[in-house]
C-alpha cells in the first residue's frame, strides 16, 4: 500500500451506526482514524460533513476518506463539489476495486440504509487495499481534473 495509514471517516445521522461499525475495522487493519462526526443519530445535514471531510482530503490531510449517509449518494454528490476530490459511491466489492484501479478515488461513499454492515466492511477493505492502475486511466483522471478549472 502506498498511501499513509491515516483515514478520515464521516457520516450523517443515517450513516452514524455504520460509521461506528467500520471504525474498529479500520483500527484493526492499522489505520489511524480521524472522525469527522456526526456522533449520534440526531439529524444533521450531510453536505456539511461532506464539506469538512472532503476539504481535508483535498488538502491530503489525510489522503483518503470514507463518507456514509442513508444512500451514499448525497455524500458523493457533495464531496465531488470540492476541487481535488474523486468520490465514488460503491455498493459492491467489484465497483470498490474499480473505483481505485480506474478512477483513483480518494473518497469512498457508502449507504448506511442500503448496504449491510458486513458487506460494507468488505467494500472498505477492497477499496483500501487496491491501488490505482495509472496508464490510460491517469489520462482520464487528468481529464476529470481539467473539468475543475
Ligand atoms: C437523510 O434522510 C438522507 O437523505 C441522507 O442520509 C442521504 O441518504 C442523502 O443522500
Amino acid at each position: 500500500m502506498t498511501q499513509d495509514k491515516k483515514i478520515a471517516i464521516g457520516a450523517d445521522h443515517a450513516g452514524f451506526e455504520l460509521k461506528e461499525k467500520i471504525k474498529p475495522l479500520l483500527s484493526e487493519i492499522g489505520y489511524e482514524v480521524i472522525d469527522f462526526g456526526t456522533n449520534s443519530t440526531d439529524s444533521v445535514d450531510y453536505p456539511l460533513i461532506a464539506k469538512s471531510l472532503a476539504t481535508s482530503v483535498a488538502n491530503k490531510n489525510p489522503q483518503r476518506g470514507i463518507l456514509i449517509c442513508g444512500t451514499g449518494i448525497g455524500m458523493s454528490i457533495a464531496a465531488n463539489k470540492i476541487k481535488g476530490i474523486i468520490a465514488a459511491h460503491c455498493c459492491d466489492i467489484e465497483t470498490a476495486k474499480l473505483a481505485r484501479q480506474h478512477n483513483n478515488s480518494n473518497i469512498l461513499t457508502i449507504g448506511g440504509r442500503i448496504t449491510d454492515s458486513e458487506l460494507a466492511k468488505d467494500i472498505v477493505k477492497a477499496w483500501l487495499n487496491t491501488d490505482f492502475e495509472g496508464g490510460r486511466h491517469q489520462r482520464r483522471v487528468q481529464e476529470i481534473r481539467d473539468l475543475e478549472r
